[in-house]
């Protein structure tokens, strides 16, 4: 056994799901994505899921000010829309404007949907507790939804040597674990 960092040991745990959150700015009435590494099933009775977001993201203040979030698992071809609102702000873009996903209408939180995702849950915020340099945010799953023939979620394999993020799914991977 060799110690190692923190950090070096969840990397040698990936593939890690990745998953896009979908926050409402009540300013303007723009949802707003997120990318998250860091989520969990953390109740089944009732349904509730945990996710961590660093204190200094606009979902972040959205997420403090709303109370109520998207947990939405994107297919395997939504890498790039996935990279694009896990590097850029919505404090400067609108991701939905900026990406091919598309928002569809949730029944009981006003951030929608994500079509084509995987699955897709709506939730609201029934807890946080701090964790450094992220709060972990408890929701309560009110409802839940697939989408009949997507079986391939998007993984995280972490970054090439040249330091570019690799985000796929298993069928497409080429490179190595
Ligand atoms: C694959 C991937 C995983 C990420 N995981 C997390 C995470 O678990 N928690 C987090 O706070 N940020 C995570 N990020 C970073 C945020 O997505 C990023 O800071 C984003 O630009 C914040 O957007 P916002 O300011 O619109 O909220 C991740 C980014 C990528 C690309």
């Amino acid at each position: 056994m060799r110690e190692i960092r923190p950090g070096e040991g969840w990397a040698r745990i990936r593939p890690e799901w990745v998953a896009l959150v979908v926050t409402m700015d009540d300013r303007n009435g723009r949802p707003n994505i997120i990318t998250l590494g860091w989520t969990m099933h953390a109740s089944g009775d009732p349904p509730m899921a945990a996710i961590a977001v660093g204190k200094t993201r606009f979902s972040h203040e959205l997420l403090k000010e709303t109370g109520e979030f998207v947990l939405a698992y994107p297919n395997s071809r939504m890498g790039e829309a996935a990279l694009l609102c896990g590097t850029r702000s919505g404090r400067d873009v609108d991701k939905f404007a900026e990406t091919e996903l598309e928002p569809v209408p949730a029944k009981y939180v006003r951030p929608p949907l994500i079509r084509g995702a995987v699955v897709n849950f709506e939730c609201k915020v029934v807890g946080t507790a701090d964790a450094g340099d992220h709060t972990v945010f408890l929701g309560r799953i009110l409802a839940a939804y697939e989408e009949p023939g997507e079986k391939e979620i998007l993984l995280n394999f972490g970054s090439t040597p040249s330091g570019k993020r690799y985000l796929t799914g298993i069928t497409g991977y080429k490179g190595q674990y």
